[in-house]
């Protein structure tokens, strides 16, 4: 809020941003509660009029996140679903504690051998054996979660302030969505953007060929590889990457050329990334030092991110390669902007 309040009314033209979910992911104290009424209204002042805002968040809290932007002013426009097939499911097998508290015998069925669980360290994956069993009980097979496999984006806009679209992006160059730019290649014509986003896995789960397939957008969770780039040492070790061939397209779809992205909650820095990889102008902001740490560091390499820029909306065609090149962390030669300290802010034009 405080290096919200340092931005002029009007100046900006589109938010992309992946906010707190208020799940707590991971214990992660940052992700207590989702942004407030308060917090969006000072979005909607930055906001010209007719810009659009694109807000990640989770299956069970996207209703407190989208009611309390619609609270502050701006128009729900629609939801695009982003699907992927790598979620980890947590669910308590219900009939194995039935069986802990009536003492009942399982019998081990397989023993697997799996991953231990290293959540985001460097240390090489080993593998343990894990022994599956099953039981008796009425309530064998009964467990408490479903495996996540998408997360909603809420597609909102400040309200015009012309009597139509038309004028509107005429005097702010706000309002519309870039549909032409967005379109996704397929073998006969291209396609309409849809609300709807797929990974490569999810595709195959929902066994849909490719002919049908090419009519949506695919990208998936970040790989290893995209978390190394720009790091010497270490890599990207932030809880929740998204991916910059996603916010690529997303910034693709509600910026104006040359137009001013916000993201408030930089996290890593993808949105940053992935706005000046697309010739966009970006300000960002970020909490925790060492997130702000990792997202200037990619954010001031942004360059040699560009081989996962969808240069036509295909990601499930290999983009072009750019060979690996070290520039300062200093920033970017087109950043012209500074560090706000407490909240730090990274502007780059
Ligand atoms: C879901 S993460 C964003 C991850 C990002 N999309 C990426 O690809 O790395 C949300 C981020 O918001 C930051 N955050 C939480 N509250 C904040 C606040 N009040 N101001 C600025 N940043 C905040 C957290 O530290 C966290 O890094």
């Amino acid at each position: 809020m405080e290096a919200l309040s340092k931005l002029a009314d009007n100046s900006i033209d589109s938010v992309v941003t992946d906010p707190p979910y208020g799940i707590s992911y991971l214990n992660n104290t940052w992700d207590i509660q989702v942004p407030t009424i308060e917090f969006w209204k000072e979005v909607y002042r930055v906001l010209k009029p007719g810009g659009h805002v694109l807000s990640f968040s989770s299956a069970r809290t996207y209703h407190r996140m989208t009611i309390n932007i619609e609270l502050a002013g701006f128009e729900i426009r629609d939801q695009i679903m982003w699907m992927y097939g790598q979620g980890m499911p947590k669910s308590q097998n219900v009939g194995k504690k039935v069986d802990e508290i009536q003492g009942n015998v399982r019998r081990v069925v397989e023993v697997k051998k799996v991953y231990k669980l290293q959540l985001h360290t460097d240390s090489k994956r080993t593998k343990v054996p894990y022994e599956v069993t099953t039981g008796d009980s009425e309530w064998e097979g009964w467990g408490t979660g479903l495996k996540p496999a998408h997360e909603p984006i809420c597609v909102a806009r400040k309200p015009i302030s012309k009597k139509t679209v038309a004028e509107n992006v005429l005097q702010f160059g706000t309002g519309a969505m870039n549909i032409e730019g967005s379109k996704i290649q397929s073998e006969d014509q291209d396609r309409h953007p849809s609300n709807v986003i797929f990974d490569a896995t999810s595709v195959q789960a929902l066994s849909i060929q490719n002919p049908l397939g090419e009519k949506f957008f695919f990208v998936s969770k970040p790989g290893i590889k995209e978390k190394l780039i720009g790091f010497e040492e270490g890599r990207n070790s932030h809880p929740t990457v998204k991916p910059v061939a996603l916010m690529a397209y997303l910034c693709k779809l509600v910026t104006p050329a040359n137009g001013v992205i916000l993201d408030p909650f930089m996290g890593s820095g993808s949105t940053g990334v992935s706005a000046l990889c697309s010739g966009f102008k970006f300000v960002g902001m970020e909490l925790g030092e060492d997130y702000y740490q990792i997202s200037r560091t990619r954010i001031s390499q942004f360059e040699l991110f560009m081989e996962f820029i969808p240069t036509k909306t295909s990601s499930m065609k290999k983009v072009g390669k750019t060979k690996k090149k070290k520039l300062s962390t200093q920033g970017s030669t087109n950043m012209v902007g500074g560090i706000w300290g407490g909240l730090k802010l990274v502007k780059v034009a």
